[in-house]
């Protein structure tokens, strides 16, 4: 079976930036933008450009820069925001505008205080305006994972009669469970007339923790895009994580979904947003954590040190981490003492390993984390003879 392309949309400059405290300038988001082009992201979110000048200016200098990957720019179905967008990605060499409304009964009714004929009229007004300044629409029906399927269809089929080429399909507030989701992209492939010919997208929040695998569950029914940002981050919770959506499909070749990232450049990446954006990562963050790749316990240390594998999934150079890393702490073995100490250029005898073990759970006790300096010191301090 063919290996098919999911399109990886970055929204880490839109979505992601409209976290507080993560705001960039101009000359910042241009870094970023240059790095997601590196990285090979098909789709690059630069901003919402009716939002403020800063964000006119920003996607307007991201559409200069960027060489391959589309440029897209966020409206509301108004009028103003969709001129105001095609102003800003005029020198895109390839622009998308993604424009779109609320569907749910919730958002019609108290958002946008309207009825469903009435916003069917606006999705189809909104993409038609934009149509006639790009070619790539993009469409986004708000909160539609808290929207009648049966209606959600009626509206992505209008937003494809009036030139519509990605339907996006958000769960904007991270409601959903991974099958229903899934069921919802299905639903969407067989009863919507001409889907056949746009893309399908899956934009999900994290707000229960599923965005990642509600994401997955879209392009295993479907779905041919991937709205999501590095690190995760986002509104509330945040939106789908990048790196995970792609190590998740190279990790498992049999789904025959793949993606254009160069998996290399996650790691660097990764830092590259949290620092620039304030915005830490959490050490047990999946593929760009800091301890994504550090083992601890003794068993583990045991199994990695006879043969990786054994509980590591990923490669972390695939991820662009050196090595995985062998943390001395009170539940680590002789194994691991002994693999460190090698490392620093001690051997030890059975003998001198038992002693300098005993020694080193005193330290760890103690330290918590014995690093490379302490282990130099307990050699010394308790007179352990080495390369003997
Ligand atoms: O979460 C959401 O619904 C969005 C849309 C504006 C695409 O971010
Ligand atoms: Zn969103």
């Amino acid at each position: 079976m063919k290996t098919e392309k999911i399109q990886i949309f970055d929204t880490t400059l839109r979505d992601g930036e409209q976290v507080p405290g993560c705001q960039l300038n101009v000359q910042e988001k241009l870094v970023i933008a240059e790095q997601l082009e590196l990285l090979g992201v098909d789709v690059i979110e630069a901003g919402f450009p009716i939002s403020s000048p800063g964000d006119f200016e920003a996607v307007k200098s991201i559409s200069a820069l960027v060489k391959d990957a589309t440029v897209c720019g966020l409206t509301r179905a108004v009028e103003k925001d969709i001129h105001v967008a095609a102003d800003a990605l005029r020198l895109a060499r390839k622009p998308r505008i993604h424009t779109g409304i609320g569907t749910s009964e919730l958002h019609i009714k108290y958002k946008l205080n309207s009825t469903p004929e009435k916003i069917i009229e606006r999705a189809v007004a909104a993409v038609s305006l934009a149509k006639s300044f790009v070619e790539d629409v993009e469409f986004y029906a708000e909160d539609a994972g808290r929207t009648d399927n049966a209606f959600l269809a009626r509206v992505c089929e209008a937003a494809v009669k009036a030139g519509a080429t990605v339907l996006n399909i958000p769960d904007t507030t991270g409601y959903c469970l991974p099958d229903e989701y899934g069921a919802k992209i299905k639903y969407l492939v067989d009863h919507v007339r001409g889907i056949e010919n746009v893309t399908l997208s899956t934009h999900c929040h994290n707000d229960l923790g599923l965005a990642t695998a509600n994401s997955i569950a879209g392009v295993r029914n479907g779905a041919r895009q991937i709205e999501c940002t590095i690190n995760g981050i986002g509104e509330r919770a945040g939106n789908t994580a990048l790196e995970e959506v792609v190590m998740i499909m190279r990790q498992h070749p049999y789904l025959n979904l793949d993606t254009n990232i160069n998996t290399r450049l996650l790691t660097q990446t990764s830092q590259m947003v949290a620092e620039m954006m304030h915005m830490t990562v959490q050490p047990n963050k999946a593929i760009v954590g800091a301890n994504a790749f550090a083992h601890s316990s003794g068993i583990h240390q045991d199994g990695i040190i006879k043969f990786r594998e054994t509980y590591e999934i990923i490669d972390p150079k695939e991820v662009g981490v050196d090595d995985s890393s062998i943390v001395l702490t009170a539940r680590s073995g002789r194994a691991a003492l002994a693999f460190r100490m090698q490392k620093l250029g001690y051997k030890l005898d059975k003998d001198n390993l038992n002693k300098a073990y005993d020694s080193f759970l005193v330290m760890a006790d103690a330290r918590k984390v014995v690093k490379d300096d302490d282990l130099h010191e307990l050699v010394e301090k308790h007179k352990i003879l080495v390369n003997v």
